[in-house]
């Protein structure tokens, strides 16, 4: 049987294919993109006749029989970044480092290139989006001044192809990866089909020269998808910068990792001669809880994802004015938080049904793990005895109706994230400890009931 060409349609913003025409693409949603292209038939093999070995890829050999490669790294010095990569920089591999504009990408890239380069690293930096010299400034600025530092500042992707294989650096920035642009392919710099295509090229790249390539993008607090989120598959790494308000302080977290953890976090100052290393966050963190975290505030050591995220539980508990007592709840599971109001009430002691209780996480997080329940009930009972919590201290456990405590998952990670930033207690269920220490420098107390630990925070009914 003679193979037959096919007819596909192929949207020009996102890319996708699609076998029938239709006035939206299936894909991206967007109208009027689809358009005809011909396309080669998937198979040369005709229809039922098996595929030979001999088409695949690679030789089909016992799994085990192969040789593991060794992960390299190449640490840039920067300790908070070299540990979200998971020790350093590994050649070959493909980082994407997302976040808003005007969080410190262009900054952090620009210092840890010039400090690759300085450890006989070349690296070469490229740059769609700043004249050479806006990047020369920031460059003065920062002290980045290693002649083994490229840059040019190049959208066309051949020409950045081009100038690889000509200075052959050990390491590439692409800034960003919105602005490259494949002059073949439909759609203007930026359209998903371009940011695909071209990272589709570095990575061929990458992995054929043992090169280490940093992409930038920027991703806008909506979390923009026609942005570099839809390369999160593609590459190696996935970091993000980001801050939680509009102050100094960055944070940078690791949301994939093919050769390292996605539970650490590095935490960033921006200064006026670039971002400082925060070895220790706490200060930062804690600064405005020291010493007067007023009553009915607990801290709760939450996960997001797979990835622990310190979330403050407020209270507030006040006498009911007219009969009914209201409870209102924001961030927190309102159904589970009557309930642990309820057990507050008939279990340890705090008679809570004539009055209003308010319970809210902040910082706009929704906390709807069970785990949260120690820390609701620590907020709530610190509200009501109208008593400070002890300070730098986390909850963390599941409330039972009977007011036991229950383990919770991923106990270590959520403590190591809090000794990290400066929590120096942690109660938790005793059946999370198990034998096991805390974090170096953290306190963990195991406690059966919910009176106990509240016992042990000096609350009483
Ligand atoms: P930049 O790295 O350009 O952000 P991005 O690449 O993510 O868009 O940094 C932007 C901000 O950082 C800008 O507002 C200026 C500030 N900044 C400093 O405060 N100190 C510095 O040393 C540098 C280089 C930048
Ligand atoms: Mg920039």
């Amino acid at each position: 049987m003679k193979s037959r060409e096919r007819v596909i349609f192929v949207c020009k913003e996102c890319g996708a294919d699609t076998p029938k025409w239709a006035g939206q693409c299936p894909a991206c949603g967007r109208w009027n993109t689809l358009a005809e292209k011909s396309a080669p038939r998937l198979s040369g093999r005709a229809a039922g006749e098996p595929r030979r070995l001999t088409d695949f890829s690679s030789a089909v050999v016992p799994l085990a029989s192969l040789k593991a490669s060794e992960v390299s790294r190449r640490p840039t010095g920067i300790g908070e970044f070299d540990r979200i990569l998971g020790g350093g920089l590994v050649p070959g591999s493909l980082v994407l480092l997302g976040g808003a504009p005007g969080i410190g990408k262009s900054t952090l890239m620009l210092q840890a290139a010039n400090r690759l380069a300085a450890l006989d690293f070349p690296v070469l930096y490229i740059s769609g989006e700043e004249s050479p010299e806006q990047v020369r400034g920031r460059s003065v600025r920062l002290g980045a001044e290693n002649p083994s530092l490229l840059f040019a500042s190049e959208t066309d992707l051949e020409k950045i192809l081009d100038a690889v294989r000509e200075t052959k650096p050990r390491a590439l920035v692409v800034d960003s990866v919105q602005t490259v642009n494949k002059a073949s392919l439909p759609g203007g710099p930026g359209s998903v089909a371009q940011i695909r295509e071209c990272a589709a090229e570095l990575l061929h790249l990458a992995k054929g020269e043992g090169l280490g390539v940093f992409l930038l993008g920027h991703v806008t607090k909506e979390g923009d998808l026609a942005g570099p989120r839809v390369l999160e598959h593609m590459v190696d790494t996935v970091l993000y910068f980001e801050t939680e308000r509009e102050d100094v302080h960055r944070v940078l977290r690791a949301v994939k990792n093919r050769f390292g953890p996605t539970n650490e976090i590095g935490v960033f100052e921006m200064t006026g001669r670039g971002l400082a290393e925060v070895t220790n966050p706490s200060a930062l963190f804690l600064g405005e809880r020291d010493g007067a975290a007023p009553a009915g505030t607990s801290v709760l050591a939450a996960l997001e994802g797979t990835r622990p995220l310190m979330v403050e539980i407020q209270a507030l508990v006040a006498r009911t004015a007219f009969g009914m007592p209201r409870r209102q709840v924001s961030g927190v599971d309102y159904n589970r938080a009557v309930l642990l109001i309820a057990v507050l009430d008939r279990r340890c002691g705090f008679s809570l049904e004539s009055q209003d209780v308010y319970v809210k996480a902040t910082g706009g997080i929704d906390v709807r793990e069970p785990a949260s329940d120690l820390a609701v009930c620590a907020a709530v009972a610190s509200a009501a005895a109208d008593k400070p919590l002890p300070a730098r201290t986390v909850w963390l456990g599941e409330v039972g109706l009977g007011g036991e405590l229950r383990s919770v998952p991923q106990v270590s990670e959520r403590l190591a994230e809090a000794a990290k930033l400066g929590f120096q207690k942690a109660i938790v269920p005793a059946s999370a400890l198990r034998g096991r220490t805390g974090p170096a420098g953290m306190e963990v107390v195991g406690v059966c009931h919910l009176s106990d630990a509240l016992q042990r925070a000096g609350l009483r009914s």
